[in-house]
Order: C-alpha cells, then structure tokens, then sequence
C-alpha cells in the first residue's frame, strides 16, 4: 500500500527520499512523486507507474534541496494517474501533503473547500488536507496541520511541507503508521522503519492522534491536542542485508530458503525441554488468565488466516482447546459473540492490516483479552494488544508470504504446547512434539534441495490456466495457501479444497487438462486421500501429489511425486508448504511475472 518517506538535515535530499522510495517498493503502488524545498521555493513532481518513471524525469536536473518528502500510491479514491499521484498542494503550491489511509469525510470537506473558494483538481480524498493546512494557515504550520486535522474524520499517516518553513516537516498518524527516525544532525520519517535503515537505527512510533515536527536538529511530539509527548526512542533490530536482496533475483527466493532458519528463531529460547512446554514471555504475565479460558477465536486475513487454520487443528488436537477461526475483515461488523472465557489471537505479519486491526479492536470493546501473533516489532497490532508472541521471521519483502507462514504456525504449535500442558497434554506428548519442532529445519533443508526438480515440473505446468489444490484434515489449509501462493504471483486461477469436497463440485472439471495437486501424506487419513487421488486419476485428471518419502502406493497412482520427509502429524504443513511455495515462485518466474510485486496487491493492507 502507499508508502512514505521525508528527510530533513545537512545531504542533498532526492538521493535519500528516493532510494527510500525504492525501499517502500514492496508495498505494492501505482504511481510515485516528490516534494522538495528548493531554494527558490516549493518544487513537485508525480507521475503514475513505477519509480523508474520519476526517476527518469528527475534525471539530469539538479536539486539543491536538503528538505523533502516523497510517496509511493496505491490508488484507492481516483484512477492511478500523475494528476491523482501524491503530494497532493494547496491552490498556491506552497503547501505539499503526502497520505496513507482514507479520508472519509473528503466529499463534505471538498465541498466546504470549494465554498470557501479552493480549487480542488484531483479525485482524492488526500487533496482537502493541503487545502484545510492552507484554509488555517497563519504563520504557523504545526498549528495549521492541527487544526485541519481536526476537521478529517479518517484514517491517516501525514507528512507536510510549507514553502515558508523551509526545514521543517510535520506529520502524524492517525490508524496509519508513520515513524521518525533520528540522526546525527538530520531527521528522516517513513511509513515503514526499511525506508530509514540505511540511515538512522533509532526510532520513535507515532501513537494514533500524535504528530511531530521534524527539524535537521529535533523531533518534537505532541497530541493532537497540543499535549507535549516524551517520544521512546526504540532501536531497529533489523540489519540493512535483510531488507536487500543480496544477489537474488527477487525477495521471494531469498526468503523461502530462509525458512530452516526462520523457524528455528521462532523457536529459540522459547522451548522447555524439561517440562516439555513452551516459555512465552510476551504472555507469561497473563499465565492466570490463560488457564481459564474455554474457549479461543482466532482471527487474520490472507495468508495469516491460513495459518490461523490450522492453529485451530493445533490447538483442537493437541491442547483440546475448542477454536473458531473467522476472517478479521468479517469480525469486525458482524457483532461477534465473545464470553468471558474466550480468548482472541489476531494473526498479522505485518501488524498494520486494517481489517485485522479493527478486529484487535472490536474483540477488546467486547472485554477479550487479545494476543497478537505479529512480524513488525513496534506495529500498531503489537502495541494494541493485550499481549503476544513476536514470530522474529526479519523483514517478508516479498509480497506473497512465505517465511511469515511458517513461522506463524511455528508460533502456534508454542501456544499450543503451552496451553496444553496447562491442561491434559502429557508430558511425554509436550517432549515428542518440541522434538519434532526442532527436527523440522533440517527436513526442510531437504526439501528446498528439491527446487531444480520442482522447477522442472512448473516448466511442464506453466501453460495451464487453471490448479486444483486439495489436502484433508491440518493439510487443507495448506491446500488453500498453495493455491493462493499460485494465483497471487502468476495469475493462474487456482483453487484449495478439503479433498472430499471434490466430489461436490469441483470433480466437474476434471479431465486431461486440469492439473491437480494433492497434499497425500502419510497420515491418518492417507487411505481417503489415495481413494480422492483414484477419483481424479479415473477421470484423466493429472495429478502432483506432495508424499511422505518412500511411498510408492500414491507414486504409482501419480503423474508426478514430490516426496517430503516424515515428520508426525501436527507438524506436516510446516514442511508440506515448501514444495508448494517453490512451485508458485518457478511458474510465476516462467510467466514472466513479477514475482515481488504482483499486479494490484499489496503487501500490507492498511485501508478497508
Ligand atoms: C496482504 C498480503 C498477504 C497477507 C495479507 C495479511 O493481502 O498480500 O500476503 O497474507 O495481507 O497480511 P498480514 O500482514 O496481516 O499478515
């Protein structure tokens, strides 16, 4: 989604706002522009389309600004073009404003703008916020950004430029995040900490309804109502290599290989073997509360959901904890039913989901006790709920979510330990699972290995249009992932389903030219999966089936077997995912897409 970036302090400021805006790239935008404090007053420059297109335009010129600010857009009010590209200025074009979020009052306050005799050119919503800044503006910015935000109702993360305060910008925050960095003699804020890494460790979180004034030589925080804030000044645990791509061709293939890794941090120093349970600081204080519960709602978005699924099989099978999992996006507006023994985790890599967000919120207007499970260290989602678990997955550049998955269900198999051992879980039952945990990275070094071999079949693959995915039991979500991972990146339309459900529909489709993979472990319900895989094989269906290593049963049957590991039951999508992830990327790479910035997506959904 937009992102934003602005730089105060002694350098020459397009080099940093631009390779900041690179940074942001990964949200997902449409169009891109600039402001800029130059000497001889208020320059900018937009354009629909991607970076490269304002880069190329500012190429050749030179800027003498030491003060800016720049945005990337993801259209919501108003078509992708240069006129609706931020900043968005007042009938002077001495007043910039670039915006995340929406602002939902924009058509009264447009109204009363044009009464008052603005001129309003673009179809934002972003728009009336120069206009009000230049409506209440007497000398003093702060005091005019203030007051004009007094009159938005909306959501927003603001950064503003006056031509008359030449080395100040003012922003602020109120449902999207914003954050200022500190430096030494310059000050910098972004949307989001990878667009200040290269500069600056030490940051400070606006709160909703804060704003700063940011100068080369100080950060001043107040409310909205003028109350002066002491800023904490937090320190990024993010090291720049992370956020680049360090010679791979995009994100995604870093990151799925990181996965051994990542799954090991989500679980150091949390693992008890003695006692075979889980130590959870974020939620160790809320231990009395924990007991009691009866009951758990867990609620995500996207990918996130995914692994909220099979947390409910987790938590279902192993902690005998009844679990409802529900769309934070549905959540939020259809007055959920929360008892007092229910307990809410909301499920979020990056911790700014809107609809996630405002589900965190309905579930503690109810009076739940909320735990987040979240990526962003300092996210709006980590500071709004009651409690959590950090995944400590490091930065997920890639838009499809890979790394975050696993470590997410990795978090939830903790929780589960935790909260079964609490109840009936034996100890026997808590030790075998943390050794399974700790056996999953190395097996799933094993399966990465196979990435030529999956590459292979994606070549085979990549002119069919359409995917079936299907798995049973903890393995139907790991269907629906699969098949999200395939449309998100290369476009082919491709459906999850519980396999049995097949013979309810989805069977009508099958013939020769309807690839099908199916998740057909060695499980407890292996035999169903071999009959389902019998169905479609009876109709010519062809088949790619994920296996436990050594059976020839479904090999046989198969077209094609990509064979995993064994690893016992609950565990199996930590591994049964790779294979999956690695196919998404090979064909999406075969298409030609885009692999990190799939058209129309972004990465973190902050608006509606
Ligand atoms: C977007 C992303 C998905 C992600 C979902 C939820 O749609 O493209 O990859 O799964 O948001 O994001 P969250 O940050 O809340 O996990």
């Amino acid at each position: 989604m937009c992102g934003i970036v602005g730089y105060v302090g002694p350098r020459k400021a397009v080099p940093i706002l631009m390779e900041g805006l690179k940074r942001l790239e990964y949200r997902g935008y449409d169009s891109a522009g600039i402001a800029l404090q130059e000497p001889n007053g208020l320059l900018h420059e937009k354009f629909a389309g991607k970076i490269s297109v304002l880069d190329e335009h500012l190429a050749g010129r030179t800027f003498d600004s030491v003060c800016g600010i720049a945005h990337t857009r993801w259209a919501t009010h108003g078509e992708p073009n240069d006129t609706n590209a931020h900043p968005h200025t007042d009938c002077h074009g001495k007043i910039a404003v670039v915006h995340n979020g929406i602002i939902e009052n924009y058509r009264a306050l447009r109204e009363l703008l044009g009464n008052k005799g603005h001129r309003l050119t673009t179809d934002t919503d972003t728009e009336v916020i120069a206009h009000l800044v230049e409506e209440y503006y007497e000398g003093n910015l702060v005091e005019a950004v203030r007051t004009a935000l007094s009159q938005v109702e909306g959501t927003y993360g603001i950064a503003v430029l006056s031509q008359d305060s030449p080395d100040e910008i003012v922003v602020a925050r109120n449902g999207s995040p914003l954050v200022v960095g500190a430096g030494d003699n310059e000050n910098l804020d972004a949307s989001d900490v990878s667009a200040l890494l290269q500069h600056t460790k030490q940051v400070i979180y606006l709160n909703d309804h804060e704003l700063a004034v940011v100068t080369p030589d100080g950060i001043s925080v107040s409310t909205l109502e003028n109350v002066q804030v002491t800023p904490k000044i937090e320190e990024i645990s993010w090291s720049l290599g992370q956020i680049e791509k360090s010679g791979y061709p995009y994100f995604m293939p870093k990151e799925i290989p990181e996965q051994p890794t990542t799954i090991r941090m989500a679980t150091r120093g949390r693992l008890n073997h003695d006692a075979g349970t889980a130590r959870l600081n974020g939620i160790a204080m809320n231990l009395d509360e924990l007991n009691r519960i009866n009951r758990v709602i867990i609620t995500a978005c996207g990918t996130s959901w995914h692994a909220a699924l099979i947390g409910e099989h987790l938590l279902e099978d192993v902690a005998r904890i009844p679990v409802e999992v529900e769309y934070a996006s549905e959540f939020r507006y259809r007055s959920p039913i929360v008892p007092k023994d229910t307990i809410v985790i909301a499920i979020s890599q990056s911790g700014e989901t809107a609809d996630t967000l405002a589900a965190v919120r309905e579930a503690k207007l109810k009076g739940a006790t909320v735990l987040g499970i979240v990526n962003v260290v300092g996210s709006t989602i980590a500071r709004e709920t009651d409690a959590g678990v950090y995944i400590h997955a490091g930065p997920e550049i890639g838009v499809a979510s890979t790394k975050a998955f696993t470590s997410q269900i990795t978090v939830l198999a903790l929780i589960t330990l935790l909260l079964g051992r609490q109840r009936n879980l034996s100890l026997e039952t808590g030790r075998n699972l943390i050794h399974d945990l700790e056996s999953i990275p190395e097996k799933a070094e094993q399966i990465l290995d196979k990435t030529d071999e999956i590459r292979k079949l994606a070549e085979e693959y990549s002119k069919h249009d359409n995917f079936l995915y299907l798995g049973r039991g903890i393995n139907f979500p790991v269907a629906l992932e699969g098949a999200l991972k395939l449309k998100e990146i290369s476009y082919i339309h491709a459906e999850g389903y519980p396999a049995a459900e097949m013979k309810h529909g989805p069977i009508a489709l099958i013939d020769e030219n309807m690839p099908v993979v199916v998740i057909a472990l060695k499980d407890a319900i292996y035999d169903k999966v071999v009959n389902n895989i019998q169905e479609i094989k009876a109709r010519r269906g062809r088949v790619i089936a994920i296996v436990t290593e050594g059976d020839e049963q479904v090999c046989r049957l198969a077209d094609h077997c990509i064979e995993t590991p064994h690893v016992p039951g609950p565990l199996t999508p930590l591994l049964s995912i790779l294979p999956l992830q690695l196919l998404a990327y090979h064909m999406a790479v075969i298409r030609g897409c885009n692999v990190d910035q799939p058209r129309n997506l972004a990465k973190s959904v902050t608006v509606e």
